[in-house]
């Protein structure tokens, strides 16, 4: 096994001690005389560790650590610094370098230090875990919203940001969670570390454990390598589990020493394993329904339900609508053209009951754009059931009509969509601006039966 590294360093002389250096060991060097180069070695190189001088010229040493975190996360940075430059450092640290050796190093306190990172994060076996490790720009108006009830809502995850304590987020789909749980971490102390997402509704039971604990060389027939789960990519950040409700009952008790302790156990292996991190778990499940029907632990519900935060559905918040409308046109209409919304389809959309949420809002939102012609919305182009005779019936804020639960409607979107779009659930989850595990689940739990793809 050997292990690739990207040297960035302007000076000769320095270039050829780390090459001569790193010679004995098994270590393949690659280096890059500027900024720019590095900003390019790391676009198209997979490396196990950069070992980055921080006084380059032009591009600076800290555009190439920024560069490095957002396009290769997983690869451990060293800084390597003149010893005058503390401030430097005391950046660097903070903008997520690895470790940092102060020149003149020796040849063992560069090695340790290689080794310490190369352990830190064995990329070898982390490919595929890269590819579950969301990134997401940092900025605040990521979140949007201007309602009383959301703000709300935004000031209570500030609050609980600032405390350590495992937080607990329910709410029906496309509402927020992930939003709001990435916001949290933010806002959190844990924030320059990672936030690592964990959708337990998407792994198949078989795999929860070792995609989030790890597992041993040959713990199971292909297991070939020993490979870090989620919990360890996650130290010192924050671990969102988010459909914690569709965990395997089996797995639910590991799951609850794993809260309580932070200790963990790889799959095959003996040693017990701890890693600091904060906790956030989410939900688009009635808990308390599934402990009735015996699918989840009560003893695991009452851990999580300490810090809880429900997320407001956006039907309590259609003063949200326009925000979010305007959010979307600007993002998706090109060449400074200015998109507007009827007024009759700005009332379709605002009485709408939105199911599927904000993410349902952003589909409808996006093929209205696509359908319509004119700059200008219609309802029409909204392609929501009866909403043409829903806009012209209804008042501002009527309530749906009280014969229909909104279950009933729910059951009823689905089903029209699935019609118009001939059964198949890849396209209907996509218009329905729900993901197809959820859809499956929901056609579950409407027991009907879809044909096609
Ligand atoms: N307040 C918000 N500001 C900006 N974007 C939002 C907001 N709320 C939701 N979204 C967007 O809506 C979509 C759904 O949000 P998110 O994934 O957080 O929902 P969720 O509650 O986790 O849904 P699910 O239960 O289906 O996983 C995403 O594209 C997200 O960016
Ligand atoms: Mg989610």
């Amino acid at each position: 096994l050997s292990y690739d590294i990207l040297v960035v360093e302007d000076n000769k002389e320095n270039q050829d001690v780390l090459k001569a250096a790193l010679a004995g060991a098994s270590v393949n060097v690659s280096v890059a005389d500027d900024g720019a180069a590095a900003i390019n070695a790391v676009n198209t190189g997979v490396y196990d560790a950069i070992l980055l001088d921080l006084e380059l010229p032009c591009v600076s040493g800290m555009e190439v650590l920024s560069h490095a975190r957002s396009q290769a996360p997983l690869t451990p940075v060293i800084i390597l610094t003149g010893s005058h430059d503390v401030r430097l450092v005391v950046e660097a640290m903070n903008k997520g370098a690895h470790d940092y050796l102060t020149k003149p190093f020796n040849i063992d306190q560069l090695m340790l230090t290689l080794e310490r990172a190369f352990e830190f994060r064995d990329l070898k076996n982390s490919a595929t875990i890269a590819e579950r490790l969301r990134q997401f720009a940092v900025s605040d108006d990521a979140v949007i919203g201007t309602s009383q009830v959301w703000l709300e809502t935004l000031a209570r995850a500030r609050d609980f940001a600032r405390s350590d304590l495992l937080v607990f987020l329910s709410g029906e789909t496309g509402s927020g969670k992930e939003v709001l749980a990435h916001y949290i971490h933010r806002h959190s102390l844990r924030k320059d570390h990672p936030f690592v997402v964990v959708d337990c509704g998407s792994i198949p039971d078989s795999l929860v454990e070792s995609e989030l604990f790890g597992h041993e060389r040959g713990a199971y027939t292909g297991a070939e390598t020993s490979k870090e789960g989620l919990v360890e990519l996650a130290h010192g950040g924050t671990l969102f589990l988010d459909e914690i409700g569709h965990i395997d009952l089996r797995f639910q008790q590991k799951i609850l020493k794993f809260v309580e302790t932070k200790t963990f156990r790889r799959v095959g292996d003996t040693k017990v394993r701890s890693v600091d991190v904060r906790i956030i778990a989410a939900t688009n499940k009635s808990l308390p329904k599934e402990i009735e029907a015996g699918r989840f632990r009560s003893d695991l519900w009452y851990r999580l339900n300490v810090m809880k935060l429900d997320i407001p559905p956006l039907r309590q918040r259609p003063e949200d609508i326009p925000v979010f409308i305007e959010h979307i046109c600007r993002k998706f209409t090109h060449n400074g053209q200015r998109t507007t919304v009827s007024p009759a389809a700005l009332q379709a959309l605002r009485s709408y009951a939105w199911p599927g949420n904000v993410r349902e809002l952003q589909s409808t939102i996006q093929r209205a754009l696509a359908v319509s012609f004119s700059g200008r919305i219609e309802v029409r182009d909204l392609g929501l059931d009866g909403s043409e005779a829903a806009a012209s019936r209804r008042s501002p804020d009527a309530a749906p009509s009280p014969a229909l639960s909104l279950r009933d409607v729910e059951k009823g979107h689905i089903l029209s969509v699935l019609r118009s779009m001939e059964g198949n659930i890849t396209r209907s989850a996509k218009v329905l601006g729900i993901g197809r595990n959820t859809l499956h689940a929901k056609l579950k739990e409407y027991q009907i039966t879809a044909t096609g793809g």
